[in-house]
C-alpha cells in the first residue's frame, strides 16, 4: 500500500489530522488497535476550548457541534461555604463549549471511518530516518501488511508504540499521588456551568454532557478500585463536597463509572526524521484544566499547516519548526493543568490546605488572577506558524 501519510491511532487527534489532510488533497491511511464500537464509545473530555469549536467547524464537522454543544461563559469555583463564578466572556471575549470527546470522535469516523484500518495487531514503524518510513501491521483478518508513506504520524496515544521507537529521547513526568473517579449519570445536570469544588475530603467536579446527561468526578486514591464505590456512596461523596447552603444534587442512575490515573508528562523530541507525534502520544497532562483533547487538536491543527506546505510546495521550513511550536503551547498547558489541580486537590498537608485556599480566594476576588485562569482555560490561539 502507498500513502503520504501513514498515522498510527484512530483517537480524536489521529482522526482530525487525516480529515484535514484529506481536505488539503492530501492521502493518509489511518491503523487502529481497538473496534470502532470501542473507539466510538470511550467516554474521556468534555470541554472544547472555542479555537477547538472553530477548527472543526471550518472543517465542515459543525452540524451536530451547534445542535448539541452547549456554550458555557464561565465556571463555578467553589470551597466550603463559598461559590464563585469565573465570567470567561467578561474577562476574555472567549467562551468553552460543553461537546463530548465521543461525540467528536464519532463525527470524525463518520468523515473517515470507512478508511481507517480497526482491530489491525503488531503495528511497527521502519526507516522513519529515511524519506521512505514504513509503517506494518496485522489487520483484522490476519493478513500482515505495509504501508509505504512520505511521512507516519504516531497519534497513539500515551500507550502506543510510536514514541519508543524515538531513540535517545527525554521526558518529564509526575505521578500525582491522586486520581479521578468519573461517572455519567443519567439526569439533569444540578448547575448550568461547570463546578470545580475544593473540600478538605479532596476534590469534586459537575460537569455534564447534555441537558439530560451529568458527568461528575471525585479525587480519590490512585488505586482505588471501582467496585468499592457502590453508586450510594458516589452519590453521598458527590453531595458532601459539592454541597453548599440552598443548592441540592440532583441523582439518577450511574451509566458508567471509570477511575483514572493523573499524570504530568511531556517527551521530547516530538520529530524524529520522518515520524511526527502528535497528542497524548507526546504528553499527558492531568485533566483538571480540560485541555488534553484541545491540546491534541492544536498540535495536529499546526501539523496540518506544516505537512500542506510540504506536500503542496515542498516546503520544510514549517516542518522543522513543528516542534518548538507545538511544545511552546505544551508547557504552558501542562503548567497550567498542574496549577489546577494542585489548587484544587487536597493531600491532608494543613500548611498546604491553607495555601490553596488563599489562592482560591484571591483567584476569586482579584480580577487580574481570574483573567489568568480565565484566558488559560478558554485556551491561547493556535499557532501554526501562517
Ligand atoms: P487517544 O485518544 O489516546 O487515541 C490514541 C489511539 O491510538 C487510541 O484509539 C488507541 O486505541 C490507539 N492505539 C494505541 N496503540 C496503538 C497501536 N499500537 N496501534 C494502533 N493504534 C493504537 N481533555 C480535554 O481537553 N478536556 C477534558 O475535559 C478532558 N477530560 C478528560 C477526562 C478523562 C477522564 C480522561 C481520561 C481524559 C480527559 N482528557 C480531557 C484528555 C483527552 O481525553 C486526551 O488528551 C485525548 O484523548 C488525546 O487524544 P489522542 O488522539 O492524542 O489520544
Ligand atoms: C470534564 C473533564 C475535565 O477534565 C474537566 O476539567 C472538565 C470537564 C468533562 O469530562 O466533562
Amino acid at each position: 500500500m502507498r500513502t503520504q501519510v501513514a498515522i498510527v491511532g484512530a483517537g480524536p487527534a489521529g482522526l482530525l489530522l487525516s480529515h484535514l489532510l484529506s481536505l488539503r488533497g492530501v492521502d493518509s491511511v489511518v491503523v487502529e488497535n481497538r473496534s470502532r464500537a470501542y473507539v466510538e464509545a470511550r467516554i474521556r473530555a468534555g470541554v472544547l476550548e472555542q479555537d477547538t469549536v472553530d477548527l472543526l467547524v471550518a472543517s465542515g464537522l459543525g452540524d451536530r457541534l451547534r445542535e448539541h454543544g452547549m456554550r458555557h461563559d464561565g465556571i463555578h469555583l467553589q470551597w466550603p461555604g463559598e461559590r464563585h463564578r469565573i465570567d470567561f466572556r467578561a474577562l476574555t471575549g472567549r467562551s468553552v463549549w460543553i461537546y463530548g470527546q465521543t461525540e467528536v470522535v464519532k463525527d470524525l469516523l463518520g468523515v473517515r471511518g470507512d478508511d481507517v484500518w480497526f482491530e489491525v495487531t503488531d503495528t511497527a514503524l521502519h526507516d522513519v530516518d529515511t524519506d521512505r518510513p514504513r509503517l506494518s501491521f496485522v489487520d483484522a483478518e490476519g493478513t500482515p501488511r505495509v504501508v509505504q508513506a512520505d511521512v507516519v504520524v504516531g497519534a497513539d496515544g500515551f500507550h502506543g508504540v510510536s514514541r519508543p521507537t524515538i531513540p535517545a529521547g527525554r521526558a518529564w513526568e509526575r505521578e500525582y499521588p491522586y486520581a479521578w473517579l468519573g461517572i455519567l449519570a443519567e439526569v439533569p445536570p444540578s448547575t448550568d456551568e461547570l463546578i470545580y469544588a475544593w473540600h478538605p475530603r479532596g476534590f469534586a467536579m459537575h460537569s455534564m454532557r447534555s441537558p439530560r446527561l451529568s458527568r461528575l468526578y471525585l479525587q480519590v486514591a490512585p488505586g482505588e478500585r471501582v467496585e468499592d464505590w457502590s453508586d450510594d456512596r458516589i452519590w453521598d461523596e458527590l453531595g458532601v463536597r459539592l454541597g453548599l447552603d440552598g443548592w441540592s444534587l440532583g441523582t439518577g442512575p450511574i451509566v458508567d463509572k471509570g477511575v483514572t490515573p493523573m499524570r504530568s508528562f511531556v517527551s521530547t523530541p516530538m520529530r524524529h526524521g520522518r515520524l511526527f507525534l502528535v497528542g497524548d502520544a507526546a504528553h499527558i497532562v492531568p485533566p483538571t484544566g480540560a485541555k488534553g483533547l484541545n491540546l491534541a487538536v492544536a498540535d495536529v491543527a499546526v501539523l496540518t499547516e506544516a505537512l500542506g506546505a510540504f506536500f503542496a510546495e515542498g516546503r520544510t521550513d514549517l516542518l522543522d519548526g513543528y516542534e518548538d511550536r507545538a511544545l511552546r503551547r505544551v508547557w504552558r498547558c501542562t503548567h497550567f493543568s498542574w496549577w489546577m489541580t494542585s489548587m484544587l486537590h487536597t493531600s491532608g498537608d494543613e500548611l498546604d490546605q491553607q495555601l490553596q485556599l488563599a489562592q482560591l480566594a484571591y483567584v476569586c476576588s482579584s480580577e487580574a488572577a481570574a483573567t489568568s485562569l480565565a484566558e488559560n482555560y478558554v485556551g491561547l490561539p493556535h499557532d501554526t506558524g501562517h
